[in-house]
């Protein structure tokens, strides 16, 4: 890692010196407390904690009194020489020589006791904590690996807009915002655009936010949330599940491989046990709902509830396939043997989360996907450049878009989905 000249060593670093070594440390003020006239510092920088024992003799009594004034989350920079000490959990202290501080920190405002609001007010502040700094480390192994399967894989990386012209994902859920003279909406999904860049590429991909007005204040909804989308060209509806339960297998195994140990303090035990991911159609999963007592007529779509109740039936992710087509956006090709349903596919993970990913087999013909657009009331105009990419050398295809935070909140069992991004946007929170 990177160092700045302030330190000499990182605290993790600290575990491999030998007694005596001299050193320098800088962190921040986790934990405080005085016995007998000595100061201990439990000092935390990125890679962990360790305690700093400041007393008279060894630094001078100005530093005591400093190290002593220090708040909780003062910055702090620590000279001193490595101590042995079975006693301590990690094995060594620090003994100070000097102590400086270099950013005050009068009372904290995060307390053992805040509430959850006042946490969401504070949340530049609250990102320092061991739990949230824990879920960001996990959302950082799971973009990681995803990135990571895709470019093992051969996928070629292609941004779409943020700013677009028309719904992908439905008119409801539509963000307006002005663009000059015009109106302009936030993207709901780049699926258009990775599905022109197939042409170009054949398997495509994006990382990148997408946005949905969606007032529901539920517990896996977020207005800007983190969209892994992907787009394969001579893909069908089977091959289009094959990519993301081998992409969700790789991201299980890489977050339990490099951080199953932040798991671990995040009190979840994760384990993806092994077997292929089961795939029901719409027909088979609305009878394990009604079995449950989740009153839902043919043709509508899963709510949370229903899904839940799909999900606790498989300790595998469960893809459930060809929903009826008026559930479904108007991209879904139908089943050519049965056209009430599409060639779609969700994902649901276990244990009640529900949806973590949506994809399917898109219509490739230009008629169809016309009279599609026609049905469901839009205007083909604002679909002209899509209906072109069936014009122009059109090829089955199918894609799918993964909720980067719905995936982490089911990996680490976070009770709300906003914990598994640093700064969540919902309806009522656009601060800080
Ligand atoms: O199922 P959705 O709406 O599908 C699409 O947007 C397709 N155009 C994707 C594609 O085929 N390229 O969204 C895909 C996934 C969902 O399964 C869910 O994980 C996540 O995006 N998602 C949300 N996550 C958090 N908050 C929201 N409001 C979300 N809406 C969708
Ligand atoms: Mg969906």
């Amino acid at each position: 890692m990177w160092k700045f000249g302030v330190k000499t060593h990182f605290i993790a670093e600290l575990q491999s010196l030998s007694e005596g070594e001299r050193v320098k440390i800088a962190g921040w003020v986790y934990r405080k407390s005085e016995l007998g006239g000595i100061v201990f510092i439990r000092l935390r920088d990125s890679t962990g904690v360790v305690q700093v024992v400041v007393k008279e003799g060894e630094a001078s009594k100005e530093d005591v009194e400093r190290a002593r004034s220090a708040g909780i989350e003062a910055s702090i920079v620590v000279e001193g020489r490595v101590k042995r000490d079975p006693r301590s959990p990690t094995g060594i202290e620090l003994v100070a020589s000097r102590v400086t501080v270099v950013g005050e920190s009068p009372d904290f405002p995060i307390k053992p006791d805040s509430g959850e609001e006042f946490l969401l007010d504070n949340r530049h502040l609250h990102i320092r904590t061991t739990r949230m700094r824990n879920a960001l480390m996990i959302r950082r192994e799971v973009l990681r690996a995803t990135e990571e399967w895709f470019i093992k894989n051969g996928f070629v990386r292609v941004e779409g807009p943020t700013f677009v012209g028309a719904a992908v994902e439905g008119g409801a859920t539509l963000f307006e915002v002005p663009y000059f003279n015009r109106k302009a909406y936030l993207t709901q999904s780049s699926q258009f655009y990775l599905e022109a860049a197939i042409f170009s590429f054949e398997n495509v991909y994006t990382i990148q936010p997408s946005f949905r007005a969606e007032k529901s204040r539920t517990r896996r909804h977020l207005t800007e949330f983190w969209h892994a989308e992907a787009e394969m060209a001579w893909a069908d509806l089977n091959g289009m599940m094959d990519v993301v339960e081998s992409l969700i297998r790789y991201i299980a195994e890489k977050v339990v491989e490099r951080a199953g140990h932040i798991l671990e303090s995040l009190g979840r035990r994760f384990e993806l046990p092994e077997g292929r991911f089961p795939r029901i159609t719409y027909d088979e999963a609305l009878e394990i709902a009604k079995r449950k007592g989740v009153l839902i007529e043919w043709g509508e779509d899963f709510g949370t509830e229903a899904e839940r109740a799909i999900s606790l039936e498989f300790d595998l992710p469960v893809f459930v396939t060809r929903y009826p087509k008026k559930a479904k956006a108007f991209y879904h090709k139908p089943d050519p043997e049965r056209p009430d349903v599409v060639l779609c596919a969700d994902l649901l993970a276990p244990e009640g989360i529900g949806e973590i990913v949506g994809g399917g087999q898109r219509i490739e013909s230009l008629e169809e996907l016309l009279s599609r657009i026609n049905e469901e009331g839009l205007n083909p105009r604002d679909y002209e450049w899509y209906l072109d990419l069936r014009r122009y050398g059109s090829v089955p295809h199918s894609g799918f878009g993964l909720g980067i935070e719905r995936t982490i909140r089911w990996i680490t069992a976070l009770p709300h989905i906003r914990d598994a991004i640093p700064f969540p946007r919902t309806p009522t929170r656009l601060y800080p």
